[in-house]
């Protein structure tokens, strides 16, 4: 025993024996996996974080060990002194890295017993979410977590190898500040020191970042936690990660240079795999064209066909009408699914309704022509320039929506995925990354009969679109840009404003005040006329990236201690109530609803 640890303390990890130890005395620190009990022999399977060993308590080897191992179950941490073997021809299991070997003990210690464990690690996926979130440590413990986990290490220090490699240095920004507007809700912390006023945590360093490059730092990154109070999906969570970098005297070539190279060495640095550079590029409106999303997903192509033009001419009314309402017509083809039946037909047809569809409309292509429900509605010679629209060979179907163009996209995009899904289209671990670029500067938000920011207010409009500025902002394309892998935006950033009368006519548009701007924003535009260099950047979101590397779905497999869809932390029971006297000294009073 070593002298100064209490316990008996390893000498190798139980992952990490290897033939290359037989004959040896080892001792092993680790969790109990498994235990069988064969009458006279007890085996137990020792994990640790780099894997499973097989230990083996014998009467040979020791009584008193064999017998203090009845008393093991599962999750018990405990130590091993023994020696490692070949195991019996027979017995191997080749699934186990450790599989040709086993550790016979001599001596055991219980280092910490455990209660039974509510959900076991070896069927994981049986176990309900919410019970696995609130046992986070235990989850932690498993093949899976903890697989994620090393790859998110891996990646962060991919990441900051290439960017220091890159001229990049990593500045820390303050997290109590002011808001950083990014689209969501701030979350809030009050000052005791100056009651009644709060910080806002940021939603992302945007401004600070800017800063840093009006203070001469050149090149920036952080690996940065953005908080923001929005609802959540799949890829989202009120706290996540950004590699965020800044760039001075950059032009959006060289932000697509270095982000391209930095995604690159952190896909081969850590699974390996070689993504195709450079990125192509695509205009946000070819993507919402082809695509009807701002994200597409180009692992497949599928595009959609736009059949607007023929729709005033049909005798098809809810066609003729969308048309009249200066509404679009579009479809997609997919390929060899032209045998679905009916049944099937109308379960697509409620897929598209919960995506706003009013309806779809299904074509089946056969040797004879277009099989459809509206088919009478149409000429022959009309449905031989729908077939010919979308090249349809028999045996394929035509799924086809009218509306107006933004329910157009969102029903076709989400046909389009699903499509695909069923096709068996998408493989696994493959990734097609593209730019999407030219974003509008602002869009129109119909509820406050306003204009917002598409991105963030302070991308740089496009030269050649400053004069709509006055006369046209909906036309005006800003220099702001996405990185979009598989259908997942996975980066997105701009060239900064970095002229205080752009920047106030950006203001004028989306409706913030000289003074609201003074007050917001006013240091940023003091900044702006104490020599500030052309700037540009972009935030790759590290939990996404994360994700396709893990191969996961869901963003919660590849942070340590996520929250649920309402946010809450499960394990740690967070948000709660605090103590009243906490709320006295911020001189804060709850107005709470009243519970119905
Ligand atoms: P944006 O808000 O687009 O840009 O965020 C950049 C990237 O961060 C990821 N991301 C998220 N990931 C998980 N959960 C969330 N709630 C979440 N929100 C965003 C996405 C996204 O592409 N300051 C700008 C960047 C810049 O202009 O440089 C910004 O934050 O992958
Ligand atoms: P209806 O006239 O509502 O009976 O619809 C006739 C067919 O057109 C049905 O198959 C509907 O699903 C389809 N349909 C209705 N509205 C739309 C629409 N906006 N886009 C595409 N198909 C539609």
């Amino acid at each position: 025993m070593s002298e100064h640890a209490m316990f008996m303390k390893r000498t190798i990890r139980c992952g990490e024996v290897r033939e290359a130890h037989i004959g040896q005395e080892v001792v092993l620190n680790g969790w109990v996996h498994r235990r069988r009990d064969h009458g006279g022999l007890i085996f137990i399977d020792l994990r640790d974080r780099a894997g499973l060993v097989q230990v083996v308590f014998g009467p040979e080897d020791s009584v008193t060990a064999l017998e203090a191992a009845h008393d093991l179950r599962s999750e018990y941490v405990i130590a091993v002194r023994g020696t490692v073997v070949r195991r019996p021809e027979g017995t191997e299991n080749p699934e186990l890295q450790t599989g040709t070997v086993e550790v016979r003990v001599r001596e055991l210690e219980i280092l910490n017993p455990a209660k039974t464990p509510p959900f076991s690690l070896t069927d994981r996926t049986e176990t309900d979410e919410l019970v696995r979130m609130k046992y986070r440590y235990i989850d932690l413990r498993s093949e899976r977590l903890q697989r994620n986990l090393r790859i998110r290490h891996e990646a962060a220090q991919a990441a900051r190898e290439f960017l220091t490699r890159e001229g990049f240095w990593e500045v820390e920004t303050p997290l109590l500040f002011k808001p950083t507007p990014e689209g969501a809700r701030d979350y809030l912390v009050p000052s005791r020191i100056s009651p009644g006023n709060f910080y806002s945590l940021p939603q992302s360093p945007q401004i600070l970042k800017q800063l840093l490059m009006v203070g001469g730092i050149d090149r920036y990154f952080q690996i940065a936690k953005c908080l923001r109070d929005e609802d959540l999906r799949a890829d989202r969570q009120p706290e996540f990660t950004q590699i965020d970098l800044e760039f001075a005297f950059v032009d959006r070539d060289e932000v697509f240079d270095v982000t391209e190279r930095l995604f690159a060495h952190m896909f081969r640095q850590v699974i390996g795999y070689e993504l195709p550079v450079p990125f192509p590029r695509m205009t946000y409106a070819e993507a919402m064209r082809d695509y009807g999303t701002d994200k597409p997903d180009t692992r497949f192509d599928m595009k959609l066909v736009d059949l607007t033009d023929l729709a005033p001419e049909v005798e098809f009314k809810v066609f003729r009408d969308v048309a009249a309402r200066h509404g679009q017509v579009k479809g997609i083809k997919a390929e060899g699914c032209g045998d679905y039946a009916r049944a099937q037909l109308d379960k697509l047809t409620e897929f598209a309704k919960q995506h706003k569809a009013q309806g779809l409309v299904w074509m089946r292509v056969t040797p004879e022509g277009l099989d459809s429900p509206v088919a009478r509605f149409l000429t022959a010679e009309q449905l031989d320039q729908i077939r010919q629209r979308f090249s349809a060979q028999p045996g394929d179907l035509l799924l086809i929506v009218a509306d107006q163009p933004a329910i157009v996209a969102e029903s076709l995009d989400w046909l389009r995925r699903e499509m695909a899904q069923r096709m068996g289209l998408i493989r696994p671990m493959t990734f097609s990354p593209l730019w999407v670029v030219d974003f509008p500067l602002v869009s129109w938000n119909e509820e406050e009969k306003r204009w917002d920011a598409e991105h963030h207010p302070f991308c740089m409009p496009h030269h050649e679109d400053w004069e709509l500025l006055d006369t046209d902002p909906g036309k005006v394309r800003a220099l702001s840009y996405d990185a979009v892998i598989n259908g997942s935006e996975c980066a997105s950033g701009s060239i900064r404003v970095h002229r205080r009368d752009i920047q106030q006519k950006v203001f004028d548009i989306i409706g913030v005040t000289p003074e609201e701007a003074e007050r917001k924003f006013g240091f940023l535009l003091n900044a702006f006329e104490y020599g500030t260099p052309p700037h540009g950047g972009i935030a790759p979101g590290f939990d996404r990236i994360v994700m396709m590397m893990c191969g996961e779905e869901n963003i919660r497999e590849v942070i340590a201690f996520p929250k649920t869809q309402r946010a809450v932390d499960l394990m740690a029971d967070a948000p709660g109530p605090v103590d009243p006297r906490q709320l006295k000294e911020l001189h804060i009073k709850l107005d709470l609803p009243t519970q119905p």
